[in-house]
């Protein structure tokens, strides 16, 4: 049984992936969709009717919940032909006005899960595969007033170009999705008790391009993929322009 399994799908990217691969993935029987709110994965299932969803509904900060989709794989013995890790969240503010639960958690979801549950769906990919995982523009540089987010997205964007590397002889392609603001939840929640900075509004797009963009990069076998022209300037910008300079403007 070929399988695609994309965490993070009860809303925004996740989502839209699952959206976009039942028109583009014919070759998989089977997508596994995994987030913690189980009604919004139904919402989902019942909405599309091409390949057969199966719900997973797991806290991907919880270690027991990782091992259950480790004992799930164990049990069906898939062939996963695609990974798309999008669960993950933002909390902005400056460091000591947020609560140390939001920074574990930002650690935890973005970055402790995403390494476990890669290391627990490899020896089920096949050759070839994906691996899509969520960075952002905020890896590109440190941000003030988002530091946790924007190093936790860092190590996101450092850990899948290296991986793509290792796997290259396996035929397995990782590629980081670095996106600025799209409209979903993620902001919403990002900015909460907080004014929407303008910049960031200014800049805001829809999650299908970004999620069209990915796949399209995947395909190619690019290590990472920016889409829209004002994130590619920042990504140009944040090669050549010294930190210290970047984090007063950013
Ligand atoms: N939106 C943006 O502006 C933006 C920009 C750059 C990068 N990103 C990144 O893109 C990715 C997707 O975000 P989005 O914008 O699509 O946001 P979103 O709509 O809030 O989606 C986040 C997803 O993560 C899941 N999730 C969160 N915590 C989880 C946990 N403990 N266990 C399992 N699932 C969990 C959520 O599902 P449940 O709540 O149901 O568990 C949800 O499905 C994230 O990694 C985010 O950091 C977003």
């Amino acid at each position: 049984m070929r399988i695609a399994i994309v965490t993070g799908a009860s809303s925004g990217m996740g989502r839209e992936f699952v959206i976009q691969l039942e028109k583009c993935m014919k070759t998989i029987d089977e997508i596994w969709v995994i987030a913690r709110r189980e009604e919004k994965l139904r919402e989902l299932k019942e909405k599309f009717k091409g390949i057969p969803l199966k719900i997973y509904s797991l806290d991907l900060s919880k270690k027991m919940d990782v091992n259950i989709l480790s004992h799930l794989l164990l049990a069906e013995q898939p062939e996963v032909r695609l990974l798309v890790q999008a669960a993950g969240v933002g909390y902005a503010g400056s460091f000591a006005d947020r609560t140390r639960q939001e920074a574990e958690e930002m650690v935890t979801i973005n970055n402790l899960a995403l390494v476990s549950v890669t290391k627990v769906v490899l020896p089920y990919m096949s050759c070839p595969s994906n691996i899509i995982m969520f960075a952002s523009a905020s890896a590109f540089a440190p941000q003030k007033d988002f530091a946790v987010y924007a190093a936790s997205k860092a190590f996101v964007l450092s850990f899948a170009r290296s991986l793509n590397v290792e796997l290259t002889k396996k035929r397995i392609k990782v590629t980081a999705v670095c996106p600025g603001p799209v409209a979903t939840e993620f902001l919403d929640k990002c900015n909460e008790g907080q004014q929407e900075k303008l910049m960031k509004k200014l800049v805001k797009v829809e999650p299908e391009p970004v999620v069209r963009k990915a796949l399209v990069d995947a395909k190619a076998g690019r290590d990472i993929s920016v889409y829209g022209t004002p994130m590619k300037f920042v990504h140009v910008i944040s090669k050549i322009i010294p930190t210290g300079i970047l984090l007063r403007f950013m």
